[in-house]
């Protein structure tokens, strides 16, 4: 099993096209996350585990396979609601949790905002969405609360990753799952991911910031 998977798909490389375009409007960068973030939860989704039950068809009965795991979203806010509802379609029954945290822009180190996790009743599954994984440090904040709060599979959904953030987050994770439609070689002066997408929550949410 590979710790880090670049999913490669053609839809991929074309939809990718669109989030990197700094001239794509909010609306179609919206509509990119959401396809990019649904192909990437099919393949962050093909191992879990299921149960055969019995389906009875307008012909006769027959056997099928529901998901029998727990699976929670953990979208890190802001950036990462633009993945929940793909991931959602595609598991209607999982609970969304959500951790606010934002970069502090001096020292590009996370600051936490938002924890309403429980103290039980962890899932057996997290997909964690965000859309960028630049110096990996946020993705590291989650993943520490995560197994604090007992869940065993960790599974992070990114649409860009940089190098260096992978290298952290395999290096302090290293059974923590990692799947990007890119990974990009390095960050600018300023920790974004080069060539990267700009800032995935302002794209989104169509809120620019100076600079
Ligand atoms: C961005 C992005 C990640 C984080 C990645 O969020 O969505 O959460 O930075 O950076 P890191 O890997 O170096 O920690 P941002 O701080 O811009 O907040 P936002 O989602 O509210 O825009």
């Amino acid at each position: 099993m590979n710790q880090v998977t670049r999913v490669e798909h053609p839809l991929i490389e074309h939809h990718l096209c669109a989030v990197r375009d700094a001239t794509t409007r909010p609306s179609e960068f919206r509509a990119a996350v959401h396809r990019l973030a649904m192909i990437l939860g099919v393949r962050a989704t093909e191992d879990l585990v299921t149960q055969p039950t019995k389906v009875s068809t307008p012909l006769c009965d027959t056997t099928g396979y529901t998901i029998a795991c727990n699976v929670g979203i953990v979208p890190i806010l802001r950036a990462g609601l633009g993945m929940v509802d793909p991931v959602l379609t595609l598991l209607p029954d999982a609970a969304v949790w959500h951790l606010g945290l934002y970069r502090n822009e001096e020292t590009a180190e996370p600051v936490g905002y938002y924890d309403k996790l429980p103290r039980e009743n962890a899932p057996n599954v997290a997909l964690v969405v965000d859309p960028m994984l630049a110096t990996g440090g946020s993705i590291d904040l989650v993943a520490g609360r995560l197994k604090q709060w007992g869940v065993d599979d960790i599974r992070v959904l990114s649409i860009i990753a940089s190098q260096p953030g992978i290298d952290r987050l395999t290096r302090d994770y290293p059974d923590v799952r990692i799947f990007v439609a890119a990974i990009d070689p390095e960050l600018n002066d300023r920790s974004f991911i080069v060539p990267g997408l700009g800032d995935a929550g302002d794209r989104i949410f169509d809120t620019p910031q100076d600079g």
